[in-house]
């Protein structure tokens, strides 16, 4: 029976903040770390209209704007909000083991 790959780990979790989200790069994939009150969500950091980088965006409630087009996502679905961004990010959903911030990547 095959074994579970053990889970990647992007970073501690006091190193986000609501405001502040983290960028995490692990073998050649760039994540974005978002702390929405108690609770983390990683998504890509890339936007998919263009080169905005999501942690360095502005969050507001649920939500972060590109910093480059101001488009927009949902955080936690990774759905498309705003103009012009239209496809969809990808999502892992994050786990905190030992105090930091684990997604599974497959
Ligand atoms: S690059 Fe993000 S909205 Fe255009």
């Amino acid at each position: 029976m095959p074994q579970a790959a053990p889970p990647t780990v992007l970073c501690d979790a006091a190193a986000v903040a609501t405001e502040a989200p983290a960028r995490v790069e692990r073998e050649g994939t760039a994540y974005a770390v978002f702390l929405l009150g108690e609770r983390h969500y990683v998504t890509q950091d890339a936007c998919t209209h263009g080169p905005g980088s999501l942690s360095e965006g502005t969050i507001d409630g649920e939500e972060v704007e590109c910093p480059f087009h101001q488009g927009r996502f949902h955080i936690p679905t990774g759905r498309p909000t705003a103009p012009p961004c239209t496809e969809k990010l990808r999502v892992w959903p994050a786990r905190l083991i030992d105090g930091r911030v684990c997604i599974d990547r497959e």
